[in-house]
C-alpha cells in the first residue's frame, strides 16, 4: 500500500523527527507542511495573548499553506501529524486538509504534546479529510511507535 507522512512542526522540530523516523522505517514518502508566512518564536508565544498563534486560533482563522503535494491521488494511506495546540490540530493543518480530495483513502493522525492526551484531535480534524476515512489518533514519542502502530492499522 503506497503511504504518505505527512507533517507540520513548529517549536522545536519534534513532530518533524517522529514523522521522518517513521516514514523511512515505513518505506513512506514525505511531506512537510509550511505556512505561508513562517511562525517565528514570538508567533508561537502562547503566553502572550497577542501573539500570532492567538489571533489565529481565537480568531479562528485559515492559515494559507504553501506548496502542494504532486500525485496526492496516488497514495492509499495518509499519516499526518501535528504539534497539539489548544488541545487539537493546528489551524494550519485543518486549513491544508481542506485543500485536498481525500476521497478513497484512509488516514491515520499522530500528534507530540507538551502534555495533553490526544482529546478529541481525530473528532476535531475528520470534518476536514472530505472523502476520506480517518480512523484515530494517537500521541507518539517517537518515529519507530508510530511506525508500529502504522503497521497495525486496519
Ligand atoms: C500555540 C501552541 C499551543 C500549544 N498547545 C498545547 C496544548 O494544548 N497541549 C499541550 O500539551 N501542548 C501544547 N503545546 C506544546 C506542543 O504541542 C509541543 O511542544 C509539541 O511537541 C511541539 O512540537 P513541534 O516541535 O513539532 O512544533 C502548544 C504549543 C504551541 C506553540
Amino acid at each position: 500500500m503506497k503511504t504518505l507522512v505527512i507533517y507540520f512542526s513548529a517549536e522545536k522540530a519534534t513532530t518533524a523527527r517522529v514523522a521522518k523516523d517513521a516514514a523511512q522505517l515505513l518505506g513512506a514518502q514525505l511531506y512537510e507542511i509550511k505556512p505561508e508566512i513562517p511562525y517565528t518564536a514570538a508567533d508561537l508565544n502562547w503566553r502572550n495573548p497577542l501573539a500570532r498563534c492567538n489571533r489565529e486560533f481565537f480568531g479562528r482563522k485559515q492559515v494559507p499553506t504553501t506548496g502542494g503535494i504532486e500525485n496526492f491521488a496516488d497514495y492509499e494511506r495518509v499519516l499526518i501529524g501535528f504539534p497539539i495546540w489548544y488541545g487539537c490540530a493546528p489551524l494550519v493543518v485543518s486549513s491544508f486538509c481542506k485543500g485536498y480530495d481525500w476521497t478513497g483513502k484512509t488516514v491515520a493522525a499522530f500528534a507530540t504534546s507538551g502534555g495533553s492526551g490526544i482529546g478529541k484531535t481525530a473528532e476535531k480534524l475528520r470534518p476536514f479529510i472530505s472523502g476520506g476515512e480517518l480512523l484515530n489518533a494517537k500521541l507518539v514519542h517517537s518515529g519507530a511507535e508510530l511506525a508500529a502502530w502504522a503497521k497495525e492499522l486496519p
